[in-house]
C-alpha cells in the first residue's frame, strides 16, 4: 500500500477522544465508530465503507480486548501491526483511529463488567466461557467514550451483533446499530484475523465451512429433518479434514433461541477447529 492517502490522526486516550468528538458535534457533524481489535483485512475495511454511507467522520479503535479471551486462547499471538492497520485505515477514508492501552481501559481497580443473559448463552458462549460479557464490556465501554451516532460490526460474528443489540437496547444506549454482511475470498472462506494463522494445507479444508453452511441449509430449507441434516453437516466437516467440531445449529435468526423446526428466519451458525485455530461462520436463511 502506498503513502498517497492521509494518515488518519492516532488517539490513545478516553480525554483525547472525547475532545476530537466533541469538536465534530459541534459543527453538526454525523459520528460513525467501527471497534476492531486490529490486524485489519477487507472485511474490517468494509465495516469503515458501510459506516461512511450515513456518517460524515468515521473513527476505527484498535484494541485487542484482552478480558474476552480465555486462559488457553490466543491473546499473546494475537497479531499486533498498528502500522499497517492506519494505512489500511486511511485507503478506505477513516477519519481518527483510537487506539487504547490496557491501562486506560481497564485502570486499576477497575470492577465492572456487562453480562447479556440469552443471546450470549451456548454457540460460542458454550465454548468460550466468559467471552461475550467481555466483549459486551468492551463495547459498552466504546459506545460510552466514543458517544458515536452509528457503530459498526461484521456479520461474521453473528452472536456477538445480537448481544449488541440487546445491550444497546437493555440499556438505552442512542446508537444505530449496523450489521455488515460477511466479506468471503472467492472460496467462500469467510475473512478472519485467524485465517492467517492456518498452514496451506488446512486453508484448503477451510472453505468446507461455507459449503456444508449451504448444503445443510438446502437440506433443511428442503424438509430434512433439523436434527439429521445438522448431524450430516457436522459429518461432512470431519470428512473434509477439520479436527473438532464445537457447533453447528440451528437458531432462531433474531433471539438465537434453538430450533427443532424450520418454520421462521434463521441462521445457521457454526465453529470448528482445523488445529487450534478455530473459525467461525454462519448463513441466514427464511421459509
Ligand atoms: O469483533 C471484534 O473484533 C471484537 O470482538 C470487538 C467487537 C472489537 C470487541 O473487542
Amino acid at each position: 500500500m502506498t503513502g498517497t492517502f492521509n494518515l488518519p490522526p492516532v488517539v490513545r486516550t478516553v480525554a483525547d477522544l472525547r475532545k476530537q468528538v466533541a469538536a465534530w458535534k459541534r459543527e453538526g457533524l454525523k459520528v460513525g465508530l467501527v471497534p476492531t481489535m486490529g490486524a485489519l483485512h477487507n472485511g474490517h475495511l468494509e465495516l469503515v465503507r458501510s459506516v461512511l454511507k450515513t456518517a460524515d467522520r468515521v473513527i476505527a479503535s484498535v484494541f485487542v480486548n484482552p478480558i474476552q479471551f480465555g486462559p488457553n486462547e490466543d491473546l499473546d499471538a494475537y497479531p499486533r501491526m498498528e502500522a499497517q492497520d492506519r494505512e489500511k485505515l486511511a485507503s478506505v477514508g477513516a477519519h481518527l483511529l483510537y487506539v487504547p492501552t490496557v491501562s486506560e481501559m481497564y485502570p486499576n481497580g477497575f470492577a465492572s463488567k456487562v453480562d447479556v443473559s440469552g443471546v450470549s448463552e451456548g454457540l460460542c458462549g458454550g465454548s468460550r466461557p466468559g467471552h461475550f460479557s467481555g466483549v459486551a464490556t468492551v463495547v459498552t465501554k466504546f459506545l460510552l467514550q466514543a458517544a458515536p451516532d452509528v457503530a459498526a460490526f461484521g456479520e461474521k460474528d453473528y452472536q456477538q451483533l445480537q448481544v449488541i443489540k440487546r445491550l444497546v437496547q437493555d440499556l438505552d444506549i442512542p446508537v444505530e446499530i449496523k450489521g455488515v454482511p460477511i466479506v468471503r475470498e472467492e472460496d467462500g472462506l469467510a475473512l478472519s484475523s485467524r485465517n492467517g494463522y492456518l498452514s496451506t494445507e488446512q486453508r484448503g479444508i477451510a472453505p468446507a465451512l461455507y459449503k456444508v453452511l449451504q448444503s445443510t441449509s438446502t437440506a433443511i430449507a428442503q424438509g430434512t429433518p433439523v436434527s439429521d441434516a445438522l448431524a450430516a453437516g457436522e459429518q461432512d466437516l470431519l470428512n473434509a479434514g477439520f479436527d473438532a467440531v464445537d457447533y453447528l445449529e440451528l437458531r432462531c435468526a433474531s433471539s438465537l433461541v434453538p430450533m427443532e423446526a424450520f418454520d421462521r428466519p434463521s441462521c445457521i451458525l457454526v465453529a470448528a477447529r482445523l488445529g487450534t485455530t478455530r473459525l467461525i461462520d454462519n448463513l441466514t436463511f427464511a421459509p
